[in-house]
């Protein structure tokens, strides 16, 4: 092989190996952030109302995403979408602050899913829930 042919292999080479690298690191990070999504989806979720006690997050699975209901310390309940209105992450529960935040860019929003601060352009979506004989119904 000739010192050409070789530096351009070697090229090659080192171009895959830092493409391996970039790609074993970034897609754990883009799992984690990303939405979940899957055909599986339920259209309907319950849970007990006494898996969500007063001042708590509960975190769950609907339509194929990642969805949260919250009682409220005044003992209200709200269901919302816990995918963030700016570019999609999963909102995390604060129960210090009583309130949502979004880990990728500071997006925060009050237990009803209203933006307080941060580039979120609109609400959590709300989902519609009823409850009955000790059991919230989602959907
Ligand atoms: S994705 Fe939530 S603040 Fe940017």
């Amino acid at each position: 092989m000739e010192k050409g042919g070789r530096r351009k292999f070697l090229g090659i080479c080192l171009g895959g190996c830092v493409a391996g690298i970039a790609a074993a690191v970034l897609y754990p990070v883009y799992r984690y952030l990303a939405p979940r999504s899957g055909s599986g989806a339920t259209a309907r979720v319950e849970i007990p109302e006494k898996d969500v006690p007063e001042g708590e997050a509960k975190f769950f699975e609907y339509g194929g995403s990642s969805a949260v209901l919250v009682r409220k310390r005044d003992g209200s309940l709200v269901a919302l979408s816990a995918v963030c209105t700016h570019l999609g992450c999963i909102v995390q529960w604060e129960k210090d602050t009583q309130g949502f935040l979004c880990p990728c860019h500071a997006g925060h929003y009050t237990p009803d899913g209203v933006v307080t601060s941060g580039p979120p352009p609109k609400p959590l979506t709300k989902l519609p829930f009823t409850v009955a004989n000790g059991s919230i119904r989602i959907g």
